[in-house]
């Protein structure tokens, strides 16, 4: 059981994201991005800069001529890619700073970033929602389980960091009077980001029912990319009872994602 927790969890406990990563986001979420605005976003910020320049000429992308500055990044990765590695490394420090429990947080990092990436690859491979929402909402999902990190005594994170007593959405309510897919969409909402994003992370542990093609709704492919990046990821076992409502859905049978068809 977890410790009682004052009657309303403070989600404002989280570190805001860094308005650099709400501007990319906003801009991504135009129809037509302004290249030059991504790259002024990116380059008004030297720590991210940095980042985005390591990450660029990482083995990752496998590109053997240095790239050596940001609009050449733009050029040779394109600027969805440069504008996902800024907000993925932009909101770092709101799981990294300072507090407690830094296994735990590092864990639960790893994690989001997992799902962020398998969120993108379901919505490219579905072309059911835009992978840049799908990017940040998979990033963003497990927000609120750090609020109630960083808002609680020791015993929420002691059981995040068990094998097999993770903490109930029930639980969770019980304790901080909302679970932590509603403690997340409020940090979102609060952060200005888009709706889509916020209602995709309230959303993440809904039931989904094939009547319901929820896939088409960005909650649908975070859920389902949670999941997932479990499985791949962290040693979790296929579970059909979770998958299978998925391969249910149209919108998702008529995507040719076989990785997922080998899990089931
Ligand atoms: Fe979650
Ligand atoms: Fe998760």
């Amino acid at each position: 059981m977890l410790q009682k927790a004052a009657p309303k969890a403070k989600p404002g406990i989280i570190p805001p994201l860094p308005e650099v990563a709400v501007r990319l986001s906003q801009e991504c979420q135009q129809e037509t991005p302004s290249v030059d605005t991504v790259i002024r976003l990116i380059e008004s910020d030297v720590a991210l800069t940095t980042k985005v320049m390591e990450v660029s000429n990482s083995a990752l992308f496998g590109y053997s001529r240095k790239i050596n500055s940001i609009p050449r990044a733009a050029i040779v990765l394109g600027l969805r890619s440069i504008s996902t590695i800024a907000m993925a490394a932009a909101a770092q420090p709101v799981f990294s700073g300072s507090g407690g429990a830094c296994p735990v947080r590092k864990r639960l990092h790893k994690h989001s970033l997992a799902c962020a990436v398998v969120s993108r690859i379901i919505a490219e491979e579905t072309k059911t929602v835009d992978p840049n929402s799908a990017f940040l909402s998979g990033l963003l999902h497990d927000l609120g389980k750090l609020s109630f990190i960083l808002s609680s005594d020791t015993s929420y994170a002691n059981r995040l960091a068990s094998a097999d007593q993770q903490p109930s959405l029930d639980e969770e309510q019980m304790s901080f009077g909302l679970c932590h897919a509603q403690a997340g969409a409020h940090y979102i909402r609060k952060m200005n980001l888009p709706f889509d994003v916020s209602q995709g992370i309230a959303d993440h542990h809904s039931s989904i029912h094939a009547e319901q093609p929820q896939l088409v709704q960005l909650s649908g492919v975070v859920a389902l990319a949670n999941h997932l990046s479990k499985i791949w990821f962290e040693g979790a076992k296929p579970n059909n009872e979770q998958l299978e409502p998925f391969l249910k859905l149209e919108s998702f049978a008529k995507a040719s994602f076989d990785a997922l068809r080998c899990l089931s």
